[in-house]
């Protein structure tokens, strides 16, 4: 395969970009190189309703690097209070792409997510009648339940009878982790999709936690074992629809990382479209690159491949900056943990 690779410009299905001083520093880091990105709604408060979506999508336009072309797709968070209607207006008048399940107090931001998913049903079945698609944090909270199985008894316990609950509900299970997840996924004919990070692609749960503690490798759903990362890279590499990226590129200010209880996200905006590539390159799948990156998250939200292209080009490997600055303090660039030849340059 050659060294040299044009692709149309990617889509990131999952992104984090915060507010403020966070959202300034780290927005040309996705714009740089995505096109479209799903923005996360788990702010503090949290985007709740249509009007705070509109006043947010306003922030990040706000932000915007000059010359950036850049679309952001916006989500709702779901609560027990969202209301069906709100919903629906913000779907039909073309603000918000998606909605986003969070199980209350799964991860960072999610104390206003769902406990009780039955009270979200008529959001829902609001939600399968017009064809607005559920972006779902697949994890249970139950502190009965180890960590490194949170995902695949979500999968037992919620997704598939909500799924089952739910006909023509469109899901996207987010940033799967495990081969329980994509064993799941490739299950399921029709409705279901998954995306899956770049750094989940390339770390085991040995890189958090061997040799010290390395809070830049922790994120959730946390990294499983490489079993996991094995089928996590096969599903990737496989060409399988089904199967497309979202960074999950989540930030936290380093003070905020480097601590006693350091919080979960891995930032990886800046170099995850150089590791997705570096993956496929390993397993002589370059040919699938394009659909994963590209083409697959596009036909399953039903939006048209972006126009502009991005080339790659393999060469000595890269060195990435360690950090972005904000006003705040510096957030930490993820370090891929291995060597990264491809470098990326947006076609003008
Ligand atoms: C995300 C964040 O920091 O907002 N953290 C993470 O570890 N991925 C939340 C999330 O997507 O779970
Ligand atoms: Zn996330």
């Amino acid at each position: 395969m050659s060294d040299i690779l044009t692709i149309p410009r990617p889509d990131d299905w999952h992104l984090h970009l915060r507010d403020g001083a966070m959202l300034q520093a780290v927005l040309p880091e996705t714009t740089r190189h995505f096109a479209r990105a799903i923005i996360m709604p788990n702010l503090v408060p949290p985007v709740v309703t249509g009007a705070h979506a509109a006043a947010y999508r306003e922030r990040i336009l706000a932000a915007m690097p000059e010359g950036a072309d850049f679309t952001p797709l916006m989500t709702l968070y779901l609560t027990e209070d969202t209301d069906p209607e709100d919903v629906a207006a913000a779907a039909a008048s073309g603000l918000v792409t998606a909605v986003k399940l969070y199980p209350a107090g799964a991860t960072t931001n999610s104390a206003s997510g769902v406990r009780d998913f039955d009270k979200v049903r008529p959001v829902l079945e609001k939600m399968a009648e017009i064809g607005l698609p559920l972006c779902v944090h697949g994890e249970v909270t139950d502190p009965e339940i180890d960590i490194f199985d949170r995902e695949a008894v979500f999968i037992e316990r919620v997704l598939d009878p909500v799924r089952q609950a739910t006909p023509g509900l469109k899901v996207i299970m987010e940033h799967v982790t495990t081969k329980d997840a994509v064993d799941y996924v490739t299950g399921v004919d029709a409705g279901l999709g998954a995306t899956i990070t770049a750094h989940h692609l390339v770390i085991n749960r040995n890189h958090i936690l061997v040799g010290g503690i390395h809070p830049h490798y922790y994120c959730l759903p946390v990294a499983k074992r490489e079993l996991h990362r094995k089928a996590l890279v096969a599903a990737a590499v496989s060409g399988d629809a089904r199967f497309f990226m979202g960074t999950d590129s989540a930030p936290h200010l380093d003070g905020a990382k480097e601590s006693a209880c350091g919080c979960a996200g891995c930032f990886t905006a800046t170099n995850a479209v150089a590791v997705v590539a570096e993956v496929f390159d390993s397993e002589g799948a370059l040919d699938k690159l394009e659909g994963f990156l590209c083409r697959n998250g596009a036909a399953f939200y039903g939006l048209a491949v972006n126009s502009g292209s991005l080339t790659l080009t393999r060469a000595a490997p890269q060195v990435f900056p360690e950090n972005v600055a904000t006003a705040d303090g510096p957030v930490t660039i993820f370090d891929p943990a291995r060597p990264i030849h491809w470098t990326v340059s947006p076609d003008t």
